[in-house]
């Protein structure tokens, strides 16, 4: 693997290699006071935020140093972004100070893509606007394998903004390639066009092209959450993305609450062993109530801990030796 770019390229046996990994060292490092690895030392790690973040940015940079990597930080304010510099004069900058890996967030579709294509280094989406998020998708795989045991056959729900949303993009196609059912609820108005036709490549044969063209995943979508719930092992609420959204998508936040928001009621109609996830941030009291985030079906802290684990797996596989992988 030279980048993580998406979870469209990610085959069954490299996800779950990532898993496993992640995994392994969360069990080497439990227990643990001094969490530090040797396995990079040496080498350099960027991260380059042109978007805020909280769980990302610094889950990236304590993975990194865990690993004794040398993790530098620059956000699109305070660097020479800030005076117009471009994208890829930035990129190739740091590329020449000897970056080994850099990490993107930008707001625009396909830049880590292009950032790849400029530069030697080996590249991490953190996010590209609307498009993918893969690094939340494995955490989200993670932590539901943790919980549930395995993906395979499982029903994951999937509620909120699907139509801004890159978690949702990247979830998709990584947990059905794993060999989960998704189900999809949202507002007619925050649906993508022809969403029954996202997906992974569970056998791992097929080329992307030809799978966008012939198949047909087993994505489901309504506009009823309290239907989905009770044939659902874990429930996914995304976050309602205001600054993607340029007019009115649902008449008001009330509204959208009542018909999507996860509140304690629809939380009883959830069977007994499915959990609730959350990419954060979490808007309280529109997608979820406060109980709901709290309890103990809540598994969002998981998550944000097993972010630690899957961000250093991934800089493991692209940056460690093929000697030190051995
Ligand atoms: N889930 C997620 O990407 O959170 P941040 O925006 O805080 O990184």
């Amino acid at each position: 693997m030279r980048h993580l770019l998406s979870t469209t390229e990610l085959r069954r046996e490299t996800a779950t290699a990532l898993l496993d990994t992640a995994e392994a060292l969360k069990q080497a490092l439990l227990g643990r006071q001094v969490r530090k690895l040797p396995t990079l030392r040496g080498r350099t790690v960027v991260t380059l935020f042109y978007e805020s973040s909280t769980r990302t940015r610094a889950s990236f940079e304590i993975a990194g140093k865990w690993m004794s990597a040398d993790v530098v930080n620059l956000t699109a304010g305070s660097s020479s972004v800030a005076k117009g510099e471009s994208l890829r004069d930035t990129a190739l900058t740091l590329a020449a100070m000897g970056a080994d890996c850099v990490v993107i967030r930008h707001p625009a579709a396909g830049a880590a893509h292009r950032l790849a294509s400029w530069v030697p280094t080996h590249v991490i989406n953190a996010g590209d606007g609307a498009h993918q998020h893969p690094t939340q998708a494995l955490l989200d795989a993670a932590t539901l394998r943790e919980r549930l045991g395995t993906l395979n056959g499982r029903t994951v729900t999937i509620v909120g903004d699907v139509l801004h949303s890159r978690v949702a993009r990247s979830n998709i196609e990584l947990l059905i390639t794993l060999g989960a059912r998704i189900h999809l609820v949202a507002p007619p108005t925050l649906l993508p066009w022809g969403v029954q036709n996202w997906g992974g490549d569970p056998d791992g044969t097929q080329d992307q092209a030809q799978n966008r063209a012939e198949r047909s995943w087993p994505v489901t979508v309504s506009h009823d959450l309290d239907a989905a719930l009770p044939g659902s092992d874990a429930v996914m609420v995304l976050r309602v993305q205001a600054e993607r959204m340029h007019g009115g998508f649902f008449p008001s936040v009330r509204e959208y609450s009542i018909s999507y928001g996860l509140t304690e009621a629809r939380l009883r109609l959830l069977p007994a062993h499915a959990v609730v996830l959350h990419p954060g941030p979490m808007l309280r009291g529109m997608e979820i109530a406060h109980s709901v985030a709290d309890s103990p079906r809540a598994v969002i802290a998981d998550q944000v801990r097993n972010g630690v684990h899957v961000r250093m797996a991934v800089l493991y596989h692209l940056l460690a030796s093929q000697e030190e992988q051995a």
